[in-house]
């Protein structure tokens, strides 16, 4: 089958599309015939080269996240999976293939009326925006501001918050084309990426979710209302000073809270029970799903150069 591989860290002139043996499921997974495969932000820091300390090597299959047809079983699965339209995570590597096998806990039936193009923009960002909001004690009423929302998470974050009734919605986005997106997402507010702008948003936010985090951290944590929560879900910025705690304790007397938050402290149950609630929503229309656009397979080095020119509005895919 075809894959495509890191075969030189560095560009996206390294990823190479090669021909590979077909997975043999093993022991408690499926494989599962993709119809659509999720480029993350993660891929491309793996492709770098950053994480070869963490066992990412070249040669590595890139992907985490498919949708597809299950084709076969491994040993304890029940093999009535065979020949359902599902979403998988197949960990951080697999995905970028014909054929991918994932666990079985990790593979959801997909509703009809969702593509597979929609679940693998949805399927592993939106728990996140979820359960983010939820460690975060959101209450309707409360004014939100998501950094970095131009991405899956953020877009899922924003309209989660407007439906859940927040006072104000307000993000952070480095155009006013991607901010009147946003918009029309939910966002009520646009900041440039630095929280300037939107002259009448709120000065503070009970609620800041940041999927960026970065040099300029502290001055969003500079942003928070008294007893206002701040949730980091994501470093596409890189990591904060080491002091940034400091900007807490000088504010002492206004009881904030700094948390990160990952998916992967939420047992798999109630991370499966979230993400077929959000495929129904998405399926039903009451959550949107972005799909920047669809590329094959083989030009997957394309989806790479346009995440890195941060051109990617939504989630990039890939089609077999
Ligand atoms: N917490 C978890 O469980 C979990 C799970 C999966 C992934 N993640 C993390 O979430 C992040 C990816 O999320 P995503 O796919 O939603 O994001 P993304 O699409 O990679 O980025 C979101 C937006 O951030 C803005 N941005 C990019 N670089 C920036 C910079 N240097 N400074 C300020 N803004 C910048 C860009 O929008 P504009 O150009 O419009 O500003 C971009 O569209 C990664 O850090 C990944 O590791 C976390």
């Amino acid at each position: 089958m075809k894959a495509v591989v890191i075969r030189a860290f560095g560009d996206p002139d390294g990823l190479e599309v090669v021909d590979v043996a077909v997975p043999v499921p093993a022991p408690g997974q499926v494989r599962i015939t993709t119809e659509a495969i999720g480029v993350g932000g993660v891929d491309a820091v793996i492709r770098r080269g950053t994480l070869a300390a963490h066992g990412f090597q070249e040669g590595h299959l890139l992907g985490s996240e498919v949708a597809g047809r299950v084709t076969a079983v491994g040993e304890g699965v029940d093999a009535s999976w065979v020949g359902r339209r599902v979403w998988a995570f197949t960990g951080l590597s697999g995905g970028y293939a014909e054929q991918a096998v994932a666990g079985v806990g990790d593979v959801l039936p997909l509703p009809d009326g969702l593509t597979g193009a929609a679940a693998v923009t949805l399927g592993g960002s939106g728990v996140v925006a979820h359960f983010a909001l939820e460690r975060a004690r959101f209450t309707p009423g409360e004014s939100v501001l998501v950094r970095g929302a131009a991405g899956s998470i953020g877009i899922t974050a924003v309209q989660l918050a407007a439906a859940g009734g927040a006072g104000a919605v307000a993000v952070t986005t480095s155009s006013a084309e991607r901010g009147a997106r946003l918009r029309d997402l939910g966002a009520t507010h646009v900041l440039d990426r630095s929280g300037a702008g939107g002259p009448d948003a709120p000065a503070g936010f009970d609620v800041v979710l940041d999927v960026v985090s970065g040099p300029q951290l502290p001055s969003f944590l500079g942003r928070l209302n008294p007893n206002g929560r701040y949730m980091a879900v994501g470093v596409v910025g890189g990591q904060p000073p080491a002091d940034f705690g400091m900007r807490l304790m000088d504010a002492f007397r206004s009881s904030l809270s700094f948390a990160t938050f990952s998916a992967d402290t939420v047992p798999g149950p109630g991370r499966q029970a979230v993400r077929a609630s959000q495929f129904a929503d998405a399926a039903h229309g009451r959550l949107r799903t972005v799909v920047h656009g669809t590329l094959p397979l083989d030009q997957a080095a394309s989806a790479h150069r346009a995440m890195d020119a941060g051109q990617v509005f939504g989630r990039a895919v890939l089609v077999p």
